[in-house]
């Protein structure tokens, strides 16, 4: 393959993921307007994103988007341009909630009962057929955009296929693929079907570099890939070879930026906000969780861990409240909507069970308000994170870097975030409540002095790492394997 012009640093990027920067709707006076999409990947991609020349392809989710897709737009304010794929409806259901949301994620989150869960058959042949088709109208869309000889970076598990599509079309294009999740064991992918699984796979290793949150995962992928016929793996140099092509296998952990959550919690909203927590708190203590509310987050236990906290430590009775705010998420899959409805049961029955007439043991909202979460952020005791198994968490790192009061961080060890926070935070196994419940005790009497040393750790091991480097990085990476000529 000839090295290309340009090295990735100077290169235009094409950014592909399921959900974009923004989403279009129409205002009351018939004007398209952008509204910023939520999660994550949007947190750490749309702002080193917006300074520079850059393309980001994303399915369109409304009416507006569908508008804008056939031309694309360039966002008010910034030098990025959005594109929209159009998939129809019913084939964005099977590829988004049947095979993304409801198989794949539970797949590398370790979600499945699996005594009981997941069985395949008809249905998951349909979904799969979606999930192919949704992959293969990104990669003839972001094919179209080759002629500038673009980087371009693939987002998630949504897209495994595009970049084996996406180099049928375009031989010489330098594609990355980079999962914001955790990537499952060698063992717990066989529970896929076959032909998924190896698809999948081989969709992956289309790419130059396979990029992941830690080197954890990146080996669990080369495992799995080295059963594949004609892929040779080597594990220890983190590389494959496939059909005559290196792939390098990295790991690129996700950084939050500093400044645009700075400027949420300055915002004048944020400052009302902020009332309103300390409303709630009512001179008491703050315990703070922030999710979306879906099972990897690992809520329940959360609410029961708290419960035993409860019931061992009776002295706080009556003295903490659990803020809750989770935002709504993938409710059209019915796992994810029955989570949530037990979730808000064990609250209820915690708060019948101990709260009195002036105090809501927990305090659940449910709804889609960054800045909200950025507010409530400011004034924590302790805050909970503690996922069954997670990429990064960006909530671990958010709270620390916005926090002025000493605020203690719980955190699982199943985390990618713990690797970067885990010796300033207190550690816990998200399946032991006991353990959990002993933290937020440790957590709620440890001394002021010991609250601000582990505070500054957290903020100083957060704020170490930017998104700019995390790019910077992944680009490095692309020119190590695909050396320009010159
Ligand atoms: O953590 C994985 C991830 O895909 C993120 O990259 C993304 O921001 C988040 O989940 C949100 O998911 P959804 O777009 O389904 O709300």
């Amino acid at each position: 393959m000839a090295g290309p012009l340009h090295s990735a640093m100077e290169s235009p990027i094409v950014v592909a993921s399921n959900r974009g920067p923004v989403s279009f709707e129409r205002n009351e006076d018939g004007k398209l307007v952008a509204r910023r999409g939520s999660g994550g990947l949007v947190t750490v991609l749309g702002g080193v994103l917006e300074r520079d020349d850059a393309t980001w392809v994303a399915a369109a989710v409304t009416e507006g988007d569908r508008e804008v897709a056939p031309r694309g737009r360039k966002l008010e304010g910034a030098a990025q341009r959005v594109r929209y794929v159009d998939i129809p409806e019913d084939r964005y259901d099977g590829y988004y909630n049947g095979i993304a949301n409801g198989l794949l994620w539970f797949a590398h989150h370790y979600l499945w009962d699996l005594p009981r869960n997941p069985s395949f058959g008809e249905r998951t042949e349909h979904e799969w057929a979606d999930y192919v088709e949704a992959n293969r109208a990104f990669a003839r869309t972001l094919a179209a955009e080759s002629k500038q000889d673009p980087v371009y970076l693939i987002q998630d598990y949504h897209l495994t296929l595009v970049p084996r599509m996406l180099r049928e079309l375009v031989p010489e294009a330098r594609i990355l693929h980079f999962s914001h999740t955790p990537f499952a064991g060698r063992t717990y992918l066989r529970t896929l079907p076959v032909e998924i699984r190896s698809e999948m796979l081989r969709g992956m290793l289309g790419a130059d570099v396979v990029g992941f949150q830690g080197r954890q995962w990146g080996e669990n992928f080369l495992l799995s890939a080295r059963e594949l016929d004609e892929v040779h793996v080597d594990i220890r140099a983190h590389r494959a070879d496939v059909d005559g092509r290196e792939v390098q296998v990295r790991s690129f952990p996700v950084a939050v930026g500093a400044f645009e959550i700075r400027e949420a919690s300055q915002s004048d909203r944020a400052e009302r906000l902020r009332t309103q927590v300390e409303k709630i708190r009512g001179g008491r203590r703050l315990l703070l969780r922030v999710d979306r509310l879906e099972p990897s987050k690992n809520i329940l236990r959360g609410f029961l861990a708290f419960e035993l906290f409860l019931q061992k430590h009776t002295e706080w009775r009556g003295k903490v409240v659990f803020l809750a705010l989770l935002s709504p998420s993938r409710e059209e899959v019915p796992a994810y909507r029955d989570y949530g409805r037990d979730c808000r049961a064990a609250a209820d029955r915690i708060n019948a069970a101990f709260g009195k007439e002036d105090w809501t043991p927990i305090v659940l909202k449910v709804q889609e308000d960054f800045t909200y979460a950025v507010a409530a952020y400011a004034n924590y005791d302790a805050m909970v994170v503690n996922p069954v198994h997670d990429g990064m968490n960006l909530v671990a790192m958010e709270g620390p870097i916005v926090n002025a009061h000493g605020g203690v961080l719980i955190l699982s060890r199943n985390a990618g975030a713990f690797g970067r926070l885990g010796r300033h935070a207190l550690a816990i196994n998200p399946f032991d409540l006991s353990e959990t419940a002993d933290a937020i005790n440790e957590a709620l009497q440890m001394p002021d002095e010991e609250r601000t040393r582990r505070a500054r750790g957290l903020q100083r091991s957060a704020l170490a790492h930017t998104p700019a480097t995390w790019l910077a990085g992944q680009l490095r990476a692309i020119d190590e394997v695909r050396t320009p000529s010159e």
